[in-house]
């Protein structure tokens, strides 16, 4: 039996900062950021958004069709959760309307652990083959200002429906783990915004990469020239590129540039436009791939490299699936990143620095998303989501 990803869909918010703009008014040359780290856009949410309402926009077009009725598991990844206590999930399973049978638990290692949420949802699958397991990732990336992180923010939430005989990709069993406790990014509890050792993270993460390759390749059969495409994690597009060409050069693969560039420049698209989105950028990767690769990808094995700060890795493969296409939501995608409104300088820092009440009184957030759901208010500490 093949179990895998069903169906896939991404959401970020209306709202983004071109790079251009920041390049400006950081006076930069805007190619560090547009060349040098590959990004051009980074999402900003607004203040009545948060991991919540991304996540259930992303997950609601799964749901057609009475589909959340055989939903028995929502797992929520994220590393910018909203409570110590509560899953995240909770609140979507009530805005989604998922059965109350539905188990609902929350996954934190950085950004690998939608994949791990991912892993966990084949395993449940398989266990029980009629159910399906919702894999929703979410999450706002917050760099202090002023530093180098800051170009490599952004904000959404992809949301992936785990079934048997899955119409998008089947996951292979066979993973390559890493794990090593380092302090590359981290964020404790009291703040908003991540810390991070920058060059030593790049460096970790290509070191890790290596690390979960060997170790996939002593479970599979797989070798580098198996795929035809590779989604790695995506803190922003030119990590990936340089990832693709260390792992090339590992396996002395014969590729030229443009044709190992050509195995990952379809996966970037999205994020480029996006910024950083911590546990979502891998699948909101996929998700770019499918719908922007002019090839058929029918029955071509990508790679995956999943990579979580701190830090966990997998390397793990797939297979994508004939007729695939027809599970895509490429035009509501499209449609999504198309319609979003640019950002001033000014009005970036204007939601850079909207408050988050922590005084216990009420608080009405005023409404901006122009997404289906909405955090309406904080009041008494609890959070009060909507759907408009
Ligand atoms: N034109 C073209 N290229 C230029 C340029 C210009 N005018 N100016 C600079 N560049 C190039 C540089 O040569 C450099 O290229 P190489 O990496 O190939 O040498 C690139 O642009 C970046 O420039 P710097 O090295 O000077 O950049 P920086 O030190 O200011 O910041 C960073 C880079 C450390 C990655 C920073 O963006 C950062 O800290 N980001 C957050 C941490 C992060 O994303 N780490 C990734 C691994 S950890 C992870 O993956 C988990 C996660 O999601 C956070």
């Amino acid at each position: 039996m093949s179990v895998g990803i069903d169906e896939i869909s991404f959401y970020t918010s209306n709202y983004y900062l071109d790079l251009r703009t920041l390049a400006e008014a950081q006076q930069t040359d805007p190619d560090k950021y547009y060349v040098g780290i590959g990004q051009e856009k980074m999402g900003m949410a607004a203040p009545d958004e948060d991991v919540v309402t991304m996540a259930a926009n992303a997950a609601m077009p799964l749901l057609a069709d009475g589909a959340g009725e055989d939903i028995t598991t929502l797992l929520f990844a994220t590393e910018t959760g909203i409570d110590q206590s509560k899953a995240a999930g909770v609140y979507v399973h009530r805005l989604l309307g998922l059965p109350s049978n539905c188990r609902v638990v929350e996954l934190k290692q950085a950004c690998y652990s939608a994949t791990a949420a991912v892993q966990m949802a084949c395993a449940l699958v398989a266990r029980r083959p009629g159910s399906k397991v919702l894999v929703v990732a979410s999450d706002v990336a917050r760099y202090d200002l002023n530093t180098p992180g800051e170009a490599t923010q952004g904000c959404g939430a992809v949301a992936m429906m785990i079934s048997a005989d899955p119409r998008l990709v089947e996951i292979d069993p066979e993973v390559g783990s890493y794990t090593e406790d380092v302090m590359d990014f981290w964020r404790p509890n009291y703040r908003a915004t991540a810390l991070v050792d920058g060059k030593f993270s790049t460096k970790i993460y290509l070191k890790s990469l290596k690390k979960a390759w060997e170790n996939f390749r002593s479970a599979s059969s797989l070798m580098f020239s198996d795929f035809g495409h590779f989604c790695y994690h995506l803190p922003f597009g030119r990590m990936a590129q340089k990832a693709h060409q260390h792992l090339a050069r590992l396996n002395k693969c014969e590729l030229n540039s443009e044709q190992l560039e050509g195995q990952i420049q379809d996966t970037l698209l999205y994020n480029r436009a996006i910024g950083n989105s911590y546990t979502a950028s891998m699948y909101i990767g996929l998700a770019s791939l499918l719908e922007n690769c002019q090839q058929n990808l029918a029955g071509q094995r990508i790679g995956f490299f999943s990579y979580g700060s701190g830090c966990v890795a997998e390397f793990f493969s797939g297979r994508v699936m004939e007729g695939y296409e027809r599970g895509l939501h490429r035009e509501q995608h499209r449609q999504l990143l198309e319609a979003r409104q640019e950002l001033s300088y000014e009005e970036y820092l204007q939601l850079y620095r909207y408050p988050d009440p922590r005084d216990g009184e009420h608080h009405d957030i005023p409404s901006i998303t122009t997404g289906r759901f909405r955090l309406a208010a904080i009041s008494h500490h609890k959070r009060e989501y909507v759907v408009c």
